[in-house]
């Protein structure tokens, strides 16, 4: 008899996936501090592609706490979520949702990261969206730490730089552990922990003005991360009983432009820095490959005695992950640079680009699943996915957004080939299932929701939601358990 899976489990967590301060708004409700992405002001189009606009300075804080810059902060407002939680949830839950995954925004718990004591308020907030969640059936999963650092540990530690914020980060765990233990189960310690390299302040709340060498304190930052993960590991198993706890990674896959043993080599180290990340939760323990790394790059990562003891006793019980692009490689110069993607590389003559230039492949997330399976047998989830888009509203209010079904449907797809080839995989939460504020550059035109949201870059709309075309396709995905994908 065939042991092969046919299909999708039974109990696969279908959903979506938001995080609160692109969400919620309310930035300075009912006793919320700052946080490092109330900051972040609207990207100018013309900027929009490059991840230096995920920057910031000393300089550039105190201008804004000041009011001397003229601009639109747009994740204050985000999409009231604060306010329109029910109704938003009784559209996933229309969906059919299993799982709606949010984060807890840092600052509404504690509002200067430090504080002695919690703000009830903000607790509170959190209750009243579970309940929501647990009356419709939505198990929630919540992210600890989703790009949004109190700005209290920014401005008094230089954020994650320092070891300080570690406690803190475990008084926080704790705290909302104690609080939800019976309302959530599932938890990630950190969104796309390896953001850290590409932007120390959207990862880690450092400002690297006020450092002097940004990678070796970047790797340092990282480390503290790893440690507070681990802790609220360990947390979160001593006082939820049968918790899951996920680390989370922007997985980008990728691929030798050519049979070059030289581009393989490249493309080889790419993978091992971009799973360095998975093999410390994964394995607990640093990977021999970075270790080489650090020493021929002068990085020395302090450690406190007991530090590799935590990491390797408290590992996570499951692999998440975000996937929007691969990434290619080439050692030859000459070749046509990306312009793109996250991170570089050349373009991928094979793949077709979204309108902001990340390149899309659906059998890419097949591999990444196997290569993720083969390396940890972990249980796998899919955190974040999805197309990020211009949507046309109709006269009649309809929006046709048959690119995105498209691309979901191809994602999914491949999902199902991943599980028939024995991937353990958990759960698929699409990335805004509601339209949202972007993380990279804080529009609203980049729409990746099934539910649309009348509001503009500059902040303009009556703020209603309403159905896309994909809103009632993905109803029917759920409701087949992924078999009626037409
Ligand atoms: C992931 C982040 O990198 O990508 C999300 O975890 C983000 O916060 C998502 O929104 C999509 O990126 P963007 O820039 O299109 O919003």
């Amino acid at each position: 008899m065939s042991a092969a899976k046919q299909g999708f489990p039974e109990n696969f967590l279908w959903g979506g996936a938001t995080a609160a301060n692109q969400l919620e708004g309310g930035f300075d409700a009912d006793g919320k501090g700052l946080s490092t992405a109330d900051m972040i002001a609207l990207v100018p189009k013309d900027q929009r592609r490059s991840v230096h606009a995920m920057e910031m300075t000393t300089e550039r804080i105190q201008q804004i706490l000041n009011g001397e810059v003229e601009a639109r902060f747009p994740k204050r407002d985000g999409i009231d979520f604060y306010h329109r939680y029910k109704e938003d949830i009784a559209l996933f839950a229309e969906m059919g949702f299993k799982v709606f995954r949010m984060s807890i925004h840092w600052a509404r718990i504690f509002p200067n990261g430090y504080d002695a004591e919690p703000n009830e308020a903000g607790l509170q907030f959190y209750d009243n969206v579970f309940d929501e969640l647990l009356k419709h059936g939505i198990e929630p999963l919540v992210t600890l730490s989703h790009y949004e650092t109190p700005l209290g540990l920014t401005l008094k530690y230089n954020g994650w730089a320092s070891r300080e914020v570690v406690d803190h980060y475990a008084r926080y765990a704790e705290t909302v552990f104690k609080r939800y233990k019976d309302k959530v189960k599932y938890w990630l310690t950190f969104n796309e922990i390896n953001i850290m390299l590409i932007s120390p302040y959207t990862g880690g709340g450092v400002l690297t003005d006020q450092v002097d060498n940004k990678l070796q304190t970047s790797y340092q930052a990282l480390h503290h991360q790893f440690v507070a993960s681990a802790k609220a590991t360990k947390l979160a198993h001593e006082i939820i009983p049968g918790s899951q706890v996920g680390c989370m990674l922007a997985r980008m896959e990728t691929y030798p432009f050519s049979c070059n043993p030289a581009d393989v080599r490249m493309a080889q180290w790419e993978n091992q820095v971009n799973m360095f990340f998975t093999d410390v939760h994964a394995r607990g323990k640093y990977p021999n490959y970075m270790e080489r790394y650090f020493a021929e790059n002068n990085i020395v990562i302090e450690r406190e005695p007991g530090d590799d003891e935590l990491l390797l006793n408290n590992t996570v019980d499951f692999i998440s992950f975000s996937y929007y692009m691969t990434i290619t490689r080439s050692s030859n110069p000459d070749d046509e640079v990306g312009e793109g993607n996250l991170i570089g590389g050349v373009r991928n003559p094979h793949l077709e680009a979204s309108d902001w230039g990340w390149e899309i492949d659906p059998i890419g997330l097949r591999v990444t699943l196997n290569n993720f399976y083969d390396r940890y047998q972990k249980p796998l989830f899919i955190v974040e996915n999805g197309l990020g888009a211009y949507d046309r509203v109709e006269e009649d209010g309809s929006i046709h957004d048959t690119y995105r079904i498209d691309y979901l449907r191809k994602h999914i797809e491949q999902m199902k080939e991943a599980i028939k080839d024995g991937v353990e995989l958990m759960g698929y939460t699409s990335w805004g299932p509601i339209d949202l504020v972007s993380m990279s550059t804080s529009e609203m035109s980049k729409r990746y929701g099934f539910i649309y949201v009348d509001l503009d870059d500059e902040g303009k709309g009556t703020w209603n939601r309403s159905k896309k075309d994909s809103f009632d396709w993905y109803k029917r995905v759920i409701a087949s358990n992924g078999e009626d994908l037409a």
